[in-house]
Order: C-alpha cells, then structure tokens, then sequence
C-alpha cells in the first residue's frame, strides 16, 4: 500500500540515495551518464526550502521511500540546495504560475501511479494556495509523466551541468 507524507528534514539522506538511484536508472535512455552525473551536482536534488515550506512529498511503500515529489509559491524553478541560483521571493497567485519541482521516483516502482500520485496532490494544493497555473522545468523522462497528466511544452532548452556538459530540459506548464 502506498502512503503519501510530507517530507521531513530528517529525510534528506534517504532522498538523496533515491534521487541518484532514479535519475541514474531512469534516463538511461535520455541522457549520456556525463549529463546525469553533472546534474545530480546541484540541478537534480533536495531542496530543504521545500521540506520547511511544507510542499514536498515523498510517498512509502512497506515503509521505504519510493517516490519524492513537490511544488512551490517560490521563484526558484528547479534544483537542490547545491545550486547556487535561487529565488526565495514568494509567487502572486494571481498573475504567476506555481512551480512543480523535483519529482523521482524509485525505479523498481516506476510505472505504478506514484508520479501521477504525487502530481495531484502537488497540484491540488497550488490550486487550494490560489494558484491556477504551475510550471516547471522538466526532464526529458520527465516529459512522458507531465505530458500524460495535461502539461504542454516541447521545445528543449540546454542547461550547463558541468563545465562543457550541458543537458536538454523543457520548459512545462499547465492550468490547473
Ligand atoms: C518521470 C517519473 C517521475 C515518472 O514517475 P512514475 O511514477 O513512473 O509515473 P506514473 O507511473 O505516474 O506514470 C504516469 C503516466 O506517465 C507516462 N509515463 C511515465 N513514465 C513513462 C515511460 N517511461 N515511458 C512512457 N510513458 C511513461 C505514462 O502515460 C504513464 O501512464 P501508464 O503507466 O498508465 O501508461 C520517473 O520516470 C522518474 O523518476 N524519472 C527519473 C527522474 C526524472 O527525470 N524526474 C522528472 C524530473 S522533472
């Protein structure tokens, strides 16, 4: 049985093996191994503004993390605490889009709902907060999920993860 929390500070160590794990297995078929190493240095990982903020989610199976998910009134689009480009300024609901950030998943789950899971509760609580759109910058395994549950957005954007490595995006958003 799945069980959706909130994440807690206390959990960042077992996020952090669950993040390489996911990204390292699940975009084997999208990126060369250099990109993917170069991104879990700061673009791929655990923003703890997220855990105190309340917005991020990991979901247990037989009491294992096995997928890890959030979303934010914040500026910042994507990242972990590694990465050095922030924005911590707070979002009008109003006129900006919600940010959904940092979704992975264990990959001997993948393919079970638990992005999907964890995509409505995200999306659910931006549209409780006001918001009536969210946006994100998405993985290219990413794109397959968000563009299942609604999300559009094709064109790729190149991101430097590493000094001459850079890894393609694409920018995403949907109204919720
Ligand atoms: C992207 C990711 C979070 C998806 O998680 P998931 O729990 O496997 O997704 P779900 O089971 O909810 O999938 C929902 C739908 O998305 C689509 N989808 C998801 N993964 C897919 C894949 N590998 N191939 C084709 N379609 C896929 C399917 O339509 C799927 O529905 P279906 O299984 O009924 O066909 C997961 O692949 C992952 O962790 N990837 C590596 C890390 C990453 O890149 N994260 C995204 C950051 S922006």
């Amino acid at each position: 049985m799945l069980n959706l929390r909130a994440a807690t500070l206390e959990d960042r160590e077992a996020l952090r093996v669950l993040i390489d794990a996911s990204a390292r297995e699940l975009s084997k078929g999208d990126y060369r191994a250099e990109q993917v190493e170069g991104a879990l240095q700061g673009a791929f990982g655990v923003d703890s503004q997220l855990i105190q903020d309340g917005t991020y989610f990991v979901v247990e199976a037989g009491g294992a993390i096995v997928g890890c998910g959030g979303w934010s009134y914040r500026r910042t689009l994507f990242g972990g605490d590694q990465r050095a480009e922030r924005d911590a300024g707070v979002l009008d609901p109003r006129t900006e889009p919600a940010k959904i950030r940092a979704f992975f998943v264990d990959p001997a789950h993948a393919r079970k709902g638990i992005g999907t899971l964890l995509l409505q509760k995200c999306e659910s609580d931006a549209r409780l907060r006001g918001f009536s759109r969210v946006e994100l910058m998405s993985t290219l395994p990413g794109v397959r999920l968000y563009s299942a549950r609604g999300y559009s957005g094709v064109e790729q954007v190149q991101y430097e993860v590493a000094p001459g490595v850079a890894i393609e995006f694409v920018p995403m958003s949907k109204s919720i």
